[in-house]
This record gives structure tokens, sequence and C-alpha cells, in this order.
């Protein structure tokens, strides 16, 4: 090859590897949310989330997840990645991989209520979006603990396990007092102040939309109107959309023609726990309470 033709190949080579870097870099100026390389077909493209929905667990985020889903701009990632608790060694490319394909106006949201208690996690979340929006659906805290408690009792149950009894479990003694075991998973997940605190280390309140899992239960409307003010999104989801089941006694969601209701062990009947434990849990709860009300600048009903 000439000196000549071999300068132009080079030159050609070298055009191509700027306009590839180019379009590498300004698209991830562009939006930290597209994913870089995963490009689709008819215009649809990989994107990761721009909110997380992080808890609380047994605060309603299924149904939350699938009632925003109603909303035609909203894609969401239907099953749990666990990405940010206990997937993150994977990698960000595995990641990508199950978030759904989306045009660009389409809004990807994925939930994973171990996010809001991971102590990993808000750091991770930051890192990866510190414009991430973070939605924590709330719940009064003692009838979410006696609801996780209701669950880790039936795995057991499917699992041939030895079965708990809240009432050994809630409680353990200190300097001769009895205080919460926050080394039990369902109360400890019930405790929000230690939660919030840790993700309000990374991400300031207004990154935050606080929903009423109580609330909600009851008017899914109200509390998904906010969201998806929140999102940035018109109000497009119809009251007709929200069908009351009067055997399950919930709401169901209707996107087309089908209409979906959440499985079995959403709102199933909670295990029996005594007057005198409800009110002690509540009891020992509530300073838990205060304090979680005074680091989100709002507070509960929640006697
Ligand atoms: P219970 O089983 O204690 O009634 P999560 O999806 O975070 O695990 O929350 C489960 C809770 O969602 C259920 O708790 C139930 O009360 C609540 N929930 C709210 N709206 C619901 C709906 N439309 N269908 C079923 N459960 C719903």
């Amino acid at each position: 090859m000439s000196t000549f033709s071999s300068r132009c190949v080079l030159a050609i080579f070298t055009m191509a590897a700027f306009t590839a870097f180019q379009i590498f870099f300004l698209r991830n100026r562009a939006t930290s949310i597209v994913v870089p390389g995963i490009v689709e077909q008819n215009n649809l493209q990989k994107k990761l989330p721009s909110a997380l929905i992080i808890g609380v667990r047994k605060g309603g985020t299924r149904a939350l997840l699938d009632g925003i889903a109603l909303h035609p701009l909203v894609r969401i990632v239907r099953h749990e990645t666990h990405f940010f608790d206990i997937n993150y060694g994977k990698g960000i490319d595995w990641y990508a991989e199950q978030m759904p394909s989306v045009g660009e106006n389409e809004v990807v949201i994925e939930k994973t209520p171990a996010y809001f208690t991971n102590l990993k996690t808000p750091a991770r979340v930051f890192q990866m979006n510190p414009g991430m929006k973070i939605v924590l659906i709330v719940r009064h805290p003692t009838y979410r603990a006696i609801s996780d408690y209701t669950q880790v009792f039936y795995n057991k149950l499917e699992l041939n396990k030895a079965l708990p009894n809240l009432e050994k479990e809630a409680f353990t003694f200190w300097n001769g007092t009895q205080v919460l075991d926050d080394t039990y998973k369902p109360i400890r997940n019930s405790l929000y102040d230690i939660h919030i605190s840790n993700w309000l280390k990374f991400f300031p309140l207004e990154n935050f939309l606080i929903l009423n899992g109580d609330v909600f239960r009851g008017n899914p409307y109200s509390e998904l109107q906010k969201l998806e003010s929140f999102l940035g999104l018109e109000h497009q989801i119809d009251h007709s959309q929200l069908v009351f089941d009067k055997r399950k006694k919930f709401f169901c969601f209707k996107k087309t023609t089908r209409i979906r209701c959440l499985g079995e062990s959403k709102g199933r009947k909670h295990r029996p726990v005594s007057q005198q434990v409800f009110q002690n849990i509540s009891q020992l709860l509530a300073p838990h309470n205060e304090r979680f009300f005074s680091l989100i600048n709002r507070t509960f009903l929640w006697d």
C-alpha cells in the first residue's frame, strides 16, 4: 500500500473511532438513564429506572406498582430485581437487562421493598443517579409488623420449619426493661426512623414521595395522582380503571379489558395477636414514629 493510501485508511479509522466515542459520550451525558450500547429496534431502548419504590415491605408496594402501571407512559419492572441490595455484584449491564424496552417519553419504575432497610442501597442508588425519584409507601407500623410476621409465618409453614410466635419474637429485655427486639425483622422493618435516616444521608427530602398505605388501600386514586405528579406525568389514570373486588375487599386494576387483582398472599387474614401484645408493640414503636415524623416533616395518625 502506498504511503498516501495508508494515511487515508488511518484518517478514516480515526474519524470513525472519534464519531463512535462522541455518540457514546453524548448519549451518556444527555441523560444518565439511557443505557449505552443497548438500543433496540423501533426506537425502543433499555432505560434504567428514574424512580424506585423502595418499600416499605407490606406497605402496599405491589398494589402501588400495579396501580401506576395503568398510566400509559409508565413501564414497570414486574419482578423485584434486588439489584442494589443482593445483585449489585452482577453489574449495571445485568441491571439494564432486567429493564423493559421503552419509548423515549416513557418512565421506568422498579420496586424492591428490601431497598428501604438495606444499609448499602442509598449510596449505590446515589452513585448511579443522584436525581433518582424515591417512592416510599408506609403504613401503620404495628399492623405492618403483624402483616410481615404473618408472611414469615406462612413461608415457614410451607417449608415445614418451626413456626414463630410474635409475642416471643417481638420483645427482649435490656437492663430489666422490656424493649423491642430490633433484630427480629418484622419488628425492625417497622422502625421507619432508622431506615429513612440512612437514606437522608444521601438524598434530600425533595427526592422522596412518601405515600400513605392505609389511605391507598381504601382510595388508591388519590395516592396514584400524587405519584403521577411526582413522576412529572399528566393525570391519566381514570377512576374506572380501579375496580373494587367485593370478595377480596381490595381494589383491582384494569389496564385494557383485563382486570388484574393481587395474589392471595396480599390482603390475607393476619395471624391472631392479643390486644396486650398489640399495645406493647405500639407503645414501644411510638418514639420511633415521632422521630420519623420529625425527619420527614409530616405526621401520620398511627395511635
Ligand atoms: P396485608 O396482607 O397485611 O393486608 P406489599 O405488596 O408491600 O407486600 O403490601 C401488601 C399489602 O398491600 C397488603 O397487606 C394489603 O393490605 C395492601 N394492599 C393495598 N392495596 C391492595 C390491593 N389493591 N390489593 C391487595 N393488597 C393491597
